[in-house]
C-alpha cells in the first residue's frame, strides 16, 4: 500500500498533512500529502510501493488524525443503480478479509447528507461481502469506504488493532442534560481516548481529589463529580449552584495560574482560555511540584503555525519534565468536540502504570 485516507477536522487539514509526513519520515518512508483545506481529510501518498504505515505509526501517536485507512483505489464513477459490484470486484484483487465495515464520508457538512446513503449500503454491503467469501470475523483488517459523493469513494482497510473503533474516529456521546456546559463533553471524551479502559478505572477511583483550573460553569468538575472525586474548582466565574450542593466541590474565586494546592492532588485539569505556552508551562509546574500525579489541560491554539505551536508546547513539558527527573507518559490529541484547540493527558510514570 502506499496511500492513506486520514481523516480530521475540517480547516486542520495542513496540520494533519504536516503531521503524517513527518511520522512517516521518522521511519525513513517519504511522501506528499494532497490537503484540500475544510474537505476534512488528507491524502498521504508515499513514494515507494508496498509500505506499511500501519506498522510503522500509531494512530494514537497522531495528533491531528482521527482515523486513517490504507486507500486501495479511489473509484470515481460508481454506477448509482450498483455500487456495490465494483467494490467487490476491486476487494477481490487484493484478496483480504474482513470482520468489519466502515461506510463514511468525511466530517463536513457535505459528508452529512451522504450519510444517509452509508446506513443504507451498509446491510446489501456485508451480504455481498458474506456472499464472495470477503467477510471473517477473526480478521485484524476492516474495510473502510469513505464516500464524497453520490458516485465516487475512497475504498481501503485499516488494521483494527491500530485505528479507531468509531466510525470516522468520532465516539458518539451524548450531552447529558444536568450538566452546566457543552464544554463537559471535552473531558469526557478525553477520558475515553486518552486513558486507556485500565487506566480509566485505576486513575478515577471514588474517592480521590483534583482541582479543576478554569471550572465554571462546571462542566468539566461534573465528569468528576460523576466519577464520586472530590473537586476544588477554581475560577472567579459563577459554578452551577446544583454542582455545588453535590457536597464534593468547593469553589474558589481565585487565579488559576497563581493557585497552589494545600496539599497533593490525584488529578489537575485546566481549560483556561490563554496561551497554549503558559498552559503548558502551568501543566509542568503542578506535576513537577508533586501538586499532582496526572493532569488533562486544553490548549488553544493560535490562527498560524498551529502545528508547530502545539509541538513546541509538547517539547517545553517533555524538557522540564525530563530536567525534574520525572519520566511520564503524555497524550495529545485534537477530539472531536475540540475546536481551535488541543486536549493533552500526562501521567506520572508509576500513575501510567509504569
Ligand atoms: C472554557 S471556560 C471553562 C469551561 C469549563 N471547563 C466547563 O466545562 O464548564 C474557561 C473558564 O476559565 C476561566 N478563567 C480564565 N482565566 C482564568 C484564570 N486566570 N484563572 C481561573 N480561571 C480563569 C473563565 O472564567 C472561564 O470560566
Amino acid at each position: 500500500m502506499s496511500r492513506w485516507l486520514l481523516h480530521c477536522r475540517a480547516g486542520f487539514e495542513n496540520e494533519c498533512a504536516a503531521e503524517i509526513r513527518a511520522h512517516a519520515l521518522e521511519h525513513g518512508v517519504s511522501g506528499y500529502c494532497k490537503a484540500r483545506q475544510d474537505s476534512g481529510y488528507v491524502i498521504f501518498t508515499a513514494h515507494e510501493p508496498g509500505v506499511d504505515l500501519f506498522s510503522l505509526v500509531t494512530l494514537e501517536a497522531l495528533i491531528f488524525a482521527r482515523q486513517w485507512f490504507a486507500v486501495y483505489d479511489l473509484l470515481n464513477d460508481l454506477p448509482l443503480a450498483d455500487r456495490i459490484l465494483p467494490v467487490i470486484k476491486l476487494l477481490k484483487q487484493h484478496g483480504l478479509r474482513y470482520a468489519d465495515t466502515h461506510l463514511e464520508t468525511p466530517d463536513t457538512n457535505t459528508g452529512k447528507e451522504l450519510q444517509k446513503l452509508c446506513r443504507a449500503l451498509h446491510k446489501p454491503l456485508q451480504a455481498a461481502l458474506e456472499r464472495h467469501e470477503l467477510y471473517d470475523q477473526a480478521s485484524v483488517f476492516r474495510l473502510h469506504l469513505c464516500f464524497l459523493s453520490t458516485h465516487a469513494a475512497y475504498i481501503g482497510f485499516a488494521s483494527r488493532n491500530n485505528s479507531s473503533p468509531w466510525l470516522m474516529g468520532i465516539p458518539r456521546l451524548h450531552f447529558p442534560r444536568q450538566a452546566p456546559s457543552r464544554s463537559t463533553l471535552k473531558l469526557e471524551e478525553a477520558l475515553l481516548r486518552l486513558l486507556s479502559e485500565e487506566e480509566r478505572r485505576s486513575e478515577l477511583q471514588s474517592g480521590m481529589r483534583a482541582v479543576d483550573l478554569g471550572a465554571a460553569p462546571g462542566g468539566w468538575t461534573w465528569q468528576l463529580v460523576r466519577r464520586r472525586l472530590s473537586v476544588i474548582a477554581v475560577d472567579n466565574g459563577s459554578m452551577q449552584p446544583e454542582l455545588l450542593d453535590s457536597g464534593l466541590v468547593e469553589h474558589i474565586r481565585e487565579d488559576g495560574f497563581r493557585y497552589q494546592p494545600k496539599k497533593p492532588v490525584d488529578w489537575m485539569v485546566c481549560d483556561i482560555v490563554d496561551k497554549p505556552k503558559k498552559v503548558a508551562a502551568l501543566a509542568a509546574r503542578w506535576l513537577i511540584s508533586g501538586w499532582c500525579r496526572r493532569t488533562i489541560f486544553n490548549l488553544k491554539l493560535p490562527m498560524k503555525k498551529r502545528y508547530q505551536e502545539v509541538q513546541e508546547c509538547l517539547d517545553l513539558l517533555e524538557r522540564e519534565l525530563a530536567e525534574a527527573g520525572i519520566a511520564a507518559s503524555i497524550r495529545c490529541k485534537q477530539l472531536y468536540h475540540d475546536r481551535e484547540e488541543v486536549t493533552v493527558c500526562v501521567l506520572v510514570a508509576d500513575a501510567a502504570g509504569n
